[in-house]
């Protein structure tokens, strides 16, 4: 508003050969222009925007701004498909109430020991040499298949799952 009108005094003096008044009219419009430009940078960019060493500040993400619990929403292979159906298909025979076949798998040490065939149920790494994987893999009327016959089996995707977690070193935890 101010520069408009400072604008329209110049040029009506300029227009009437009043020389003195149009310079000195458009000496302040200058001025004004500057002070209004730094005017609006404050308004959009904040205070102190000029200020060269502020505005090149890096840009600090607060704690709060990170998404919380990325990390336990991860989890292990384990944790998330290993240990549940092992809970869910095995533990009842061979857990801390039973140990059929003289085999728990409800710890590393007793998976590793295998049961009373004196196989590894597991061989971490050597998923070919884990009895508890050949025994889920077995066709559901093998009277070696585990979970026994009458019990559900497990589905293709939790032994391929079985399978690769032994491939990778049978982490438990
Ligand atoms: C309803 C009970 C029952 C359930 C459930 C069951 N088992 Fe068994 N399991 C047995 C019995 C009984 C034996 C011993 C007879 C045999 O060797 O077939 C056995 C033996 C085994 C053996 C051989 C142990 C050895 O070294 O002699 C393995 C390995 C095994 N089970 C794995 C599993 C796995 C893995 C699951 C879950 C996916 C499972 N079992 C679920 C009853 C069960």
């Amino acid at each position: 508003m101010i520069c408009a009108g400072l604008a329209i005094v110049a040029w009506l003096a300029q227009a009437k050969g009043r020389v003195w008044l149009a310079r000195s009219t458009l000496g302040v419009l200058t001025a004004a222009t500057v002070y209004a430009g730094h005017q609006g940078a404050s308004l959009t960019h904040g205070p102190g925007v000029t200020a060269w060493r502020e505005a090149r500040a890096p840009v600090v993400v607060k704690a709060a701004q990170v998404k919380p619990g990325a990390e336990a929403v991860a989890g292990s292979v384990f944790e998330k498909e290993i240990q549940p159906l092992l809970q869910r298909s095995c533990i009842d025979c061979h857990g801390p109430d039973k140990a059929r076949g003289r085999l728990r798998l409800d710890s590393r040490e007793a998976v590793l020991a295998g049961g009373k065939s004196r196989l590894p149920s597991i061989t971490p790494g050597k998923p070919e040499a884990s009895e508890l994987l050949r025994r889920v893999k077995l066709p559901r009327d093998d009277e070696d298949a585990m979970p026994p016959e009458d019990e559900p089996g497990l589905t293709a995707e939790e032994i391929a799952a079985l399978e690769k977690w032994i491939a990778g070193g049978a982490v438990w935890h």
